[in-house]
């Protein structure tokens, strides 16, 4: 009856620990949380006002989105050093949107696409959901990440259509680098292949003297590229799904892609008008909430690094940007077994590395949005029973 894009749903033994931890009355300090609108952030007052412009009661439908829309996008990015013009920005619903869009754009049934290992778990359903597989490539690990070329090479096969990489990555929160830059270019360039740079988490550097990479594909001119982002992240409101992508590449790749995706959101006509009306306002006036997110991950970065320096056997590693941390724990039991005696003993929830396709134990990846004081008492916890 039912299609095999969607995978077995079945609970594992952490949601299963995690339910019984409930049911028996426990309280869980939850450090995997990803929704800045529930971890204690001021949210500036009549931030929604502008989605009650009475303009929103008219329907003009514009594939691509409004062109008011895409031009304050491309205004906000040129405030951070992206210059684009808003005929190549497109509209979409969230990033999720952004990517289904593009499957449908890029790939025929059965084709596949690259992602980074370890990396954003959703990408394995948002492939398949599309009727897609998708193939790793590696990020490695030497004092701090980089991107492992060969590997991408290697994971060349036929039927690859496209390179999805996520600058800063989530969640080893590693940007692409300059190098990285060049030789993914020259790959894509040699084998045809479109590029995807997820972008969503760019703003937010752990420490301002990084220099990030957010937006190296928009005035890119040989090889077709994609280059993402969206209000969810950006201005911390998931909640009004809205998100964009940034066309680049060869002009004549452009233009054809360009009215393909028109078509393709023709179908659909996802993005709700008030919201395009409103995503100047809203990305100028939750500039201070973003302040706020970023210092919140920088000042829990920081208490973790300290905590963890009286916890040798434990490490925490190298960090660019993004909402979370990577911990390396000793690998005395299995990531699921301290994930699941943390659930149980301390009332902790954490992920363990594998979900994220870590290739080897044991990491436990902390989300840096909780309030500090719960942040501080979780992240003890997770310390002396990692270390124990
Ligand atoms: C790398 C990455 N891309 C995209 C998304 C989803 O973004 P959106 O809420 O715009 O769909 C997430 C969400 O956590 C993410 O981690």
């Amino acid at each position: 009856m039912f299609s095999d894009r969607i995978p077995a749903l079945r609970s594992n033994s952490i949601s299963k620990a995690l339910q019984r931890h409930r049911e028996a009355g426990g309280s869980i300090n939850d450090l995997t949380v990803s929704n800045t609108s529930c971890v204690g952030l001021d949210y500036p007052d009549g931030l929604l006002d502008p989605l009650a412009d009475p303009a929103g009661l008219r329907y003009h439908p514009s594939p691509l989105g409004k062109f008011s829309a895409r031009e304050a996008v491309a205004e906000y990015l040129a405030d951070r050093d992206v210059s684009v013009s808003p005929d190549r920005v497109v509209l979409t619903a969230s990033t999720s949107d952004a990517y289904t869009l593009l499957f449908k754009l890029l790939c025929n049934p059965a084709d596949l696409v690259l992602t980074p290992q370890p990396g954003y778990p959703l990408f394995e359903h948002l492939t398949r959901l599309d009727g897609l597989l998708s193939r790793r490539y590696l990020l490695e690990y030497h004092g701090r990440w980089s991107l492992n070329v060969d590997s991408l090479r290697c994971a060349v096969e036929p039927g690859v259509r496209a390179v999805v990489l996520v600058n800063p990555n989530n969640p080893t929160g590693s940007f692409v680098q300059s190098d990285e830059w060049d030789m993914v270019r020259d790959v894509a360039a040699q084998e045809k292949l479109a590029l995807i740079s997820d972008e969503v988490f760019d703003t937010y550097l752990i420490e301002e003297t990084v220099a990030g990479s957010a937006g190296r594909l928009v005035a890119e001119t040989e090889v077709l590229t994609f280059t993402l982002g969206g209000l969810s992240k950006s201005a911390g409101l998931p909640q009004l799904k809205l998100g964009w992508i940034l066309v680049g590449g060869p002009e004549d790749l452009v233009r054809e892609a360009l009215i393909r995706l028109e078509f393709i959101c023709d179908s659909y006509l996802s993005v709700a008008t008030p919201v395009q009306l409103a995503v100047g306002a809203l990305l100028e006036n939750t500039r201070p909430l973003v302040d706020g997110i970023r210092s919140r991950i920088q000042v829990n970065f920081a208490a973790l690094r300290e905590l963890t320096q009286r916890f040798p056997a434990c490490q925490v590693l190298h960090l660019e940007a993004g909402w979370y941390a990577v911990i390396q724990v000793p690998s005395i039991r299995s990531e699921e077994a301290l994930v699941i005696e943390l659930i149980e003993q301390d009332g902790v929830l954490v992920h363990p590395g594998y979900f994220f396709e870590f290739p080897r134990g044991a990491f436990l990846i902390v989300s840096l949005l909780p309030e500090p004081e719960r942040f501080t008492k979780g992240v003890t916890r997770i310390l002396k029973r990692a270390s124990g």
